[in-house]
């Protein structure tokens, strides 16, 4: 069991643009066949978890209010742990679970709801760095666009320095470079 930051970014290192557009993604040539590798992914994961930008902004491009029946599609009966303050809009008969708690609590269920399988972290950046802060993120997969922003959503707004992150694996796909690292443990005080 494994837990996974699994991202697309831009090559400067944004999730999106200030106003949490994806334009960007979607525009690249042949964004289509960067997904092929994405089903095998999903058949893996157990458990997702996203804050309340990502959760919000799926609602509002995928109507998934009005087509539930989209999240069905993608994430079937995965339980999906979305962090927020807020009182949020529910995917009628999805298994979401809106919270606040502390990072290390919401894991501790989430790994035992995927069983076997892993857990996969959305995003965006902040509150992935939370898990990684507890010393929770295990592998980050990030899959690089032919693009920059210059400034966005931040991919993953920590220090974790090459003592930390070791590259597994770096495939092509079409336009977009993916690339995956281990994630070691943070350092103890002292
Ligand atoms: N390129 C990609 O493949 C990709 C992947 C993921 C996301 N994205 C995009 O990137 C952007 C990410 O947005 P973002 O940086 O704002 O991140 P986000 O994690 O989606 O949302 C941040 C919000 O989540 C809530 N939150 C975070 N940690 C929390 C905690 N411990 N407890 C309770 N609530 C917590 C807070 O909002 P409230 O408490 O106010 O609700 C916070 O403002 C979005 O536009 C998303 O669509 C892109």
């Amino acid at each position: 069991m494994a837990t996974i930051y699994n991202t697309a970014t831009t090559l400067d290192g944004f999730l999106a643009t200030p106003d949490n557009s994806l334009d960007w993604l979607f525009a690249v040539e042949g964004a289509d066949d960067a997904e092929s590798s994405f089903p095998a992914f999903l058949a893996g994961i157990g458990a997702v978890a996203m804050g309340s930008t990502t959760y919000e902004w799926l609602l509002e491009h995928e109507a998934l209010v009005d087509e539930p029946q989209k999240w069905q599609e993608w994430y079937a009966d995965r339980p999906t742990w979305v962090f927020t303050h807020r009182d949020l809009p529910v995917v009628p008969g999805a298994d979401i679970r809106f919270t606040a708690e502390d990072v290390r609590a919401v894991h501790a269920q989430m790994v035992e709801a995927a069983g076997s399988r892993d857990v996969w972290l959305m995003g965006g950046g902040d509150l992935v760095g939370q898990f990684a802060d507890a010393g929770l993120l295990d592998t980050i997969t990030a899959t690089v666009a032919p693009a920059t922003l210059g400034s966005g959503a931040p991919l993953l707004p920590r220090v974790i320095g090459p003592g930390r992150l070791r590259l597994v694996s770096v495939e092509q796909r079409g336009q977009f470079a993916e690339l995956t690292y281990a994630v070691g443990a943070p350092k103890t005080p002292g």
